[in-house]
């Protein structure tokens, strides 16, 4: 609901139990005033707002005294040069080369239905109250965007910025959102790692100074940083505490950023990275940055967890897979690295069709000149010497077995030796005067240019009809460097970044309109671009390369902070695990990997006969248990490196039944066992748990948890359903 109040000129945008609070003041600056538990419409605020004189803070031209001082007001908005000493959320050099903006505001608009920002992945849904800011001296208009929901704890953010000045200006910053917190008495938590452990939760304690995260220079949203963090109360746990989250929906360079002032209170921001950005904007043209995403939850991070898990799924994922049971995959990758033929695969997609699993997908090396990772990009014709019946015969192999087929592509990438190299060597991101920056020693194709698009979504749509395939696996396998672009002139180079996003995402978009029911599975390097944009056009991601079950819970666990566990791809692979040489018992890499989107990627032909047998039984009980990785709600139980061992619980909406898995940590002797305590379920009703026949209520369960079974060994499997009890009449 969205609700204007004149007297206070107050607007109340209220979600499912959350408020977000602004007012125009007298001087028609934006001021926040409020985000967090719902508060009611009308409850006026200006008790708590005082505006005071302080030394050094500046006033604006027109203040009416020394109190009229942006640098201590909370805003919505704010921009550079008018004695606000934090950080702008807007940046722009007029032609003048004055870089001062003065944005009052003018008028508003409430849309009941959202007008989507046109080339970016949006939160679809909700009503917009859209605000116009005006500079008349510079002829800038600006709009910010508030998308609020009745059924979710979310405001969705954005802005435009209008060239009405009659030149051309420079846009060197501009956030998708910007608010000011009272105190910053707030640990921040953030997500952090590296390809193969990505998304590790870090804490720290807000301090004076700019806390930043960002991808800066990457390109992509990448492992180094998620475009998400939280910002807690010191006391704030995972069940319990106020939990804020902050997430863009954008998959290029991004920054997020907490500032403690000198008054100590904390300015949040966030957008495209301004790091090595600027946008030339002529006169007449709008810029709109990426949508951003402001959670609140006083039920802690797990609540924070959950309100992102709900918006995401109803509101941002293609609607068209939701509430569908996602595919049970077979990955070749693993099972085969480039090692393989045509009978390798028929045996591998027998094996697969024995195990009841859905969808047979060839990952990479099926194309010409692709038997390591050092060639093959960008020309994505079959290799015939690997498959003589091209990967049709593949493919109809795999529809005799019952299996869809699904295809792995590197789209963004070229190799050198490639026949589209050398026809048009200036059609990838690099500066002429020097050598390329190699990453996998490959280049990245100039998806700044429309021109490459069309011809990599030409030669995709060709390979995905004639083979049929109705599965791609979407990766990127480095990231960006040198960002130079040779289809755009000198002036338009630090564009670079936010228009190569853009060509990928409308080669998304236009591979979704031509096949509306190609289910996209997201990659880089593992989950190097798990974020909120690319989850518009792909369904899922692959969370990690590292599939060693006992890691792969810390990985998970990190991801959920922001993303749901339909969204995360995760697969059972071989033992010795490929990356960590550890072992880990079949049944506890299933458990781990149940929590997910699901699948296998190992040699299905190398397991011995009750492997396989155990395989087609995993598969049965993941069938089972979907519905609740569609869309139960996740309450994490237990963390890896916290608690050793690693436990999370799936829970129907209606609670009657509720799904508990993971994986114990290493085991040590002559320890009690261990206790889960189980969170998520109705205190009132009384549970059945199916493993070990205890019957026990919610709150018991809750309070002092189930004994686990005694550990024996290392990374045991955690594996648990609860029924509720039928309710006596
Ligand atoms: C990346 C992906 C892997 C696999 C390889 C293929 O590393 O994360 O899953 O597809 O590329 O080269």
């Amino acid at each position: 609901m969205i609700v204007y109040l004149e007297k206070t000129r107050t607007f109340y945008l209220q979600g499912k139990h959350v408020s977000y609070i602004f007012a125009v003041d007298a001087y028609g600056h934006l001021r926040h005033l409020y985000f967090g538990e719902q508060l009611a419409v009308g409850e006026d605020l200006s008790f708590c707002f005082r505006d005071e004189d302080k030394g050094f803070s500046g006033n604006f031209d027109g203040a009416k005294d020394r109190t009229a001082s942006l640098d201590t007001a909370f805003l919505e908005f704010p921009s550079a040069g008018m004695g606000d000493y934090r950080r702008p959320a807007l940046l722009v050099m007029t032609q003048d080369g004055a870089r001062q903006t003065d944005l009052r505001f003018s008028s508003f608009a409430v849309h009941r239905e959202k007008v989507p920002p046109e080339g970016l992945p949006h939160v679809r849904g909700g009503e917009t109250l859209e605000v116009m800011l005006r500079d008349d001296m510079y002829g800038l208009e600006l709009s910010l965007f508030y998308t609020v929901f009745d059924d979710q704890d979310a405001v969705v953010r954005s802005a435009k910025l209008v060239n009405r000045s009659g030149g051309d200006l420079r846009v060197q910053k501009i956030s998708s959102f910007s608010l000011d917190f009272p105190d910053a008495s707030y640990d921040t938590v953030c997500l952090y790692g590296r390809p193969c452990c990505e998304r590790m939760p870090v804490r720290e304690a807000c301090g004076p100074g700019i806390r930043e995260f960002s991808s800066a220079l990457r390109g992509s949203s990448s492992h180094y940083l998620n475009p998400f963090f939280a910002l807690v109360r010191r006391e704030t746990d995972e069940n319990a505490g106020d939990a804020y989250g902050f997430a863009l929906v954008y998959s290029g360079a991004f920054s997020l950023s907490a500032e403690m002032t000198s008054y100590g209170t904390l300015r949040v921001q966030g957008g495209i990275s301004d790091c090595d950005f600027s946008w030339l904007l002529k006169d007449g043209q709008s810029f709109r940055t990426p949508e951003a995403a402001l959670v609140f939850s006083c039920g802690g991070l797990g609540g924070m967890s959950r309100a992102f898990h709900a918006l995401w799924r109803e509101k941002l994922l293609p609607s068209r897979f939701s509430g569908k049971p996602r595919p049970v995959v077979v990955n070749s990758w693993e099972a085969a690295y480039f090692d393989f033929n045509a009978q390798k695969l028929f045996a591998l997609i027998d094996a697969a069709a024995e195990t009841g699993a859905d969808t047979f997908v060839l990952d990479d090396g099926w194309f010409e000149f692709r038997n390591n990772d050092c060639g093959g990009l960008g020309d994505w014709s079959a290799d015939r010497t690997k498959l003589p019946g091209g990967l049709e015969e593949i493919s109809a192999h795999c529809r005799e077995r019952g299996l869809a087929f699904g295809l792995w592509f590197e789209p963004e990438m070229v190799s050198e030796d490639s026949r589209l190299y050398r026809e048009h060597p200036d059609w990838c991101l690099k500066n002429p005067r020097r050598g390329p920056v190699r990453g996998r020693a490959q280049l990245v194709l100039d998806f700044c240019n429309p021109e490459v698009v069309a011809t990599v979504y030409d030669k995709m749509a060709r390979v995905i009809e004639s083979s049929g395939a109705t599965y791609v696996k979407w990766d990127m396998n480095r990231y960006l460097a040198d960002l130079y672009a040779p289809s755009l002139p000198p002036e338009r180079q630090q564009e670079v970044q936010h228009r190569y996003v853009l060509g990928v995402y409308s080669l998304a978009e236009r591979l979704t309109q031509r096949f509306p029911d190609l289910f996209m599975e997201g990659c880089s390097g593992g989950g190097g671009r798990f974020d909120a944009g690319m989850l518009f056009y792909f369904p899922q991601i692959w969370t990690s390369d590292n599939t060693d079950a006992s890691e792969r819970a810390e990985i998970q666990y990190g991801t959920s902070l922001c993303y749901p566990p339909v969204a995360m791809s995760a697969h059972v692979s071989a033992c010795p695990n490929h990356l960590t040489g550890r072992t880990t018992p079949l049944a506890s890499r299933y458990s781990v990997a149940s929590l997910c989107a699901f699948g296998y990627e190992l040699d299905l032909c190398a397991l011995s006969r009750e492997e396989r047998a155990a395989l087609a039984r995993q598969v049965a009980a993941y069938r089972e248990i979907e519905p609740l990785v569609q869309g139960g709600e996740l309450y994490r139980l237990a963390q890896m490196c916290r608690d050793g061992l690693y436990a999370a619980a799936l829970v129907s909406h209606d609670k009657t039944h509720a799904y508990v898995a993971g994986i114990t940590g290493q085991t040590n002797a002559n320890v009690l066992q261990k206790r889960l305590k189980i969170c998520g379920l109705d205190d009132a009703r009384r549970y059945r748990v199916r493993e070990t026949g205890t019957v026990a209520s919610g709150r018991a369960l809750r309070t002092m948890g189930l004994l686990l079974p005694p550990l024996r060994s290392d990374f045991m499997p955690v594996e648990l359903h609860l029924e509720a009890e039928p309710e006596k009449a």
